[in-house]
């Protein structure tokens, strides 16, 4: 046998991933992780399985390390096997996790939300964002006798917003038409003239108040003067910046209450939580939307959800998170213009998009795709958004640093010549 064949040989004989991929792709509809399902080029770089996680740190089936930027869809917040999680789920080890009863953390984490959140009265508990946003869309809708929802943003895989997401299978063609994206961001003009047109049956406006863009002044109170002028509803879906913004939400940053929240993700770090929060009055509608489901109250996320609650309110997590990410987004566009690019981490500090500007017949994507590869190699995940998570530590900054180095170098060699 030739070396090279020999070295082949062994390096598939000694791959421990390889034969997991085949017998998962033989029994899992989807075998690999989220943001792989629709981005096959990428599915033989990255690994699709961890064996343990410290910190920012994966590692896979093969013993590799990496540094997780991705941070499973962004929910992990402090970081995977964070003290403070850990020691909630010992505590709570023994206990029962779903019964015919509640659990008192129900209420404490209750009492923590409505402690941090302007806007949270009443609370009520899902398991996934989409669930909260799709009840905060029902009780709008209950609460005006109204049908119609501006949306701006992502609010989840449920029917009532994935309607309107172009032409899906499965979906029935009667459920699309009740939501209308409003863009641009921080446009004023254009949600007025949208709410205008459907001021007859606008139930809600619902919106991420920020991450790609952030609300320039006077924007987020004009909507809210918006949703009132038309008796709609202002909904936050802040999925994404409850905690990682700031704990209180982007509503306690930039002074606007909505007369609803939707909050999720880092509600327990990772454990599956989220929660519809909102004015008293428009709450109680929440009983009479039919909401509700089997693992609603599980008592595990509740405990984990507390502990966390309890350290963000004790502890400056969003701004330690929003500095790392402010480093980080430093080293990709150093490392983007040492390349002769002119890539930008663009948006919050703690959820960047990592944008290239097109070149030729190499846009967004496909430079974004040739980074990603380079980088996986290079031994950081995934790469498309970066999230950073408390536990990030110098050393994985210098980590990150040489990998987004190779990767602008990667896509750099990519161009066209001018
Ligand atoms: C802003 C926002 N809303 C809603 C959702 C849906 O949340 P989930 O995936 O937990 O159902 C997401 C998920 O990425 C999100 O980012």
């Amino acid at each position: 046998m030739r070396l090279s064949t020999l070295g082949r040989w062994i390096g598939r004989e000694g791959d421990r991933e390889r034969p997991l991929r085949r017998r998962a792709e033989a029994v899992l509809a989807q075998p690999w992780a989220p943001f792989l399902w629709n981005n096959e080029q990428l599915r033989d770089v990255m690994p699709w399985y961890f064996v343990r996680g410290e910190g920012a740190r994966l590692w896979d089936e093969n013993g590799r390390e990496f540094i997780d930027l991705e941070l499973g869809l962004g929910c992990t917040l402090l970081g995977h096997n964070h003290p403070v999680v850990r020691e909630a789920l010992l505590q709570h080890a023994g206990q029962p996790i779903v019964t015919s009863l509640l659990h008192r953390h129900e209420v404490e984490v209750a009492e923590l939300l409505t402690s941090l959140f302007p806007s949270a009265e009443r609370v009520v508990f899902g398991k996934n964002g989409s669930d909260a946003c799709t009840a905060a869309a029902r009780v709008a809708r209950a609460a005006t006798g109204r049908n119609f929802i501006l949306c701006h943003g992502f609010h989840g895989f449920h029917d009532w917003f994935a309607a309107d997401m172009g032409t899906l299978p499965g979906m029935v063609p009667s459920f699309a038409g009740y939501t209308k994206q409003f863009l641009p961001f921080n446009d004023v003009a254009a949600v007025e003239a949208l709410a205008d047109e459907h001021s007859q049956d606008l139930a809600a406006i619902m919106m991420e108040p920020a991450y790609r863009h952030l609300p320039q002044e006077g924007y987020l109170q004009a909507v809210r003067r918006i949703a009132d002028k038309h008796g709609a509803l202002l909904i936050f879906d802040e999925m994404i910046t409850a905690f990682r913004m700031h704990r209180g939400g982007a509503q306690t940053v930039y002074g606007v209450t909505p007369d609803l929240t939707c909050v999720g993700k880092s509600l327990a770090n990772g454990l599956p939580l989220s929660a519809l929060m909102g004015r008293k009055d428009v709450m109680q509608y929440v009983n009479k939307i039919f909401y509700g489901m089997t693992f609603q109250h599980d008592s595990v996320a509740l405990a984990v959800s507390r502990a966390c609650l309890q350290y963000y309110r004790d502890h400056d997590v969003a701004g330690d998170v929003n500095r790392k990410g402010e480093k980080l987004r430093q080293i990709f566009n150093d490392a983007s213009a040492a390349a002769g690019l002119t890539g930008r981490g663009v948006g919050l500090a703690a959820r960047m998009d990592l944008d290239f500007t097109p070149v030729g017949h190499l846009g967004l994507h496909e430079q974004r795709q040739i980074f990603a590869r380079e980088t996986i190699k290079h031994g950081v995940l995934p790469v498309r958004v970066a999230l950073p998570c408390e536990m990030l530590t110098d050393a994985d900054l210098e980590k990150i640093q040489e990998a987004f180095t190779y990767g602008c170098r990667q896509v750099a060699r990519s161009l066209p010549r001018r």
